[in-house]
């Protein structure tokens, strides 16, 4: 059974094994070979923002959004890149503001985060984040170490498919080359393109 989690009192504490100092070796990478991503970028569950600072560039804005309140104020502690911007949000309760207006989603360690029955609320959330044709570009971790119940929640392959297989095209999918010390295999880099919903026909 899962129980709520305080990610508030985690950062208190600092308890915070996913905090690593620094982004995500594969996005380093990955913007290294293909340049920057251009338009209205979202990261969702940012933390304390080192993906959305690696992401900012003069040619795009990306928004970052936490529910903890000390992640964000952290995150906002930093030299500003570009206009990057750090927002107070839950996910599931999004302004209304932000429908379709996402280029680009980074989603990385926000999806194992969450409880894995909200999944499908996610995917849908994402979705209605993300203009016509736009992106999610993602890190996702399959089999992280847990503690009993998690989080974090790994996923398989046969899951992703099942979650944003419906409204998602695959672009590409990797294992990335330089990741965090002691996630070396255990996640997939995925590039997924946002599809018109399937036909609705009424029997
Ligand atoms: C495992 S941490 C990863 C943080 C960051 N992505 C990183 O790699 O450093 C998960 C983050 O998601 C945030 N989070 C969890 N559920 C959320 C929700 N419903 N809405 C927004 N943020 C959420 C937590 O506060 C936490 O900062």
């Amino acid at each position: 059974m899962q129980t709520q989690t305080d990610w508030e009192s985690a950062y208190q504490r600092r308890e915070t094994p996913w905090e690593k100092g620094r982004p995500h070796p594969a996005l380093i990478d990955f913007l290294a070979e293909n340049g920057p991503l251009t338009g209205e970028v979202f990261v969702p569950g940012c933390g304390s923002g080192h993906d959305v600072r690696a992401l900012s560039d003069s040619g795009n804005h990306v928004v970052g959004i936490d529910l903890a309140p000390f992640a964000i104020a952290k995150a906002n502690s930093f030299p500003k890149v570009a206009q990057e911007e750090y927002r107070l949000a839950d996910l599931f309760a999004l302004p209304a503001e932000y429908a379709q207006r996402f280029d680009w989603v980074f989603e990385h360690t926000c999806f194992c985060a969450i409880d894995p029955a909200r999944r499908q609320d996610y995917v849908e959330t994402i979705v209605r984040l993300l203009k016509a044709g736009g992106h999610l570009l993602s890190i996702f971790f399959l089999n992280p170490d847990h503690d009993e119940d998690g989080p974090p929640h790994g996923v398989t392959r046969k899951e992703l498919a099942k979650f944003f297989g419906e409204r998602f095209a695959l672009e590409r999918e990797w294992v990335p080359a330089r990741t965090h010390a002691g996630r070396e295999g255990r996640e997939l880099f995925r590039i997924l393109e946002l599809i018109p919903p399937p036909p609705h026909n009424p029997a």
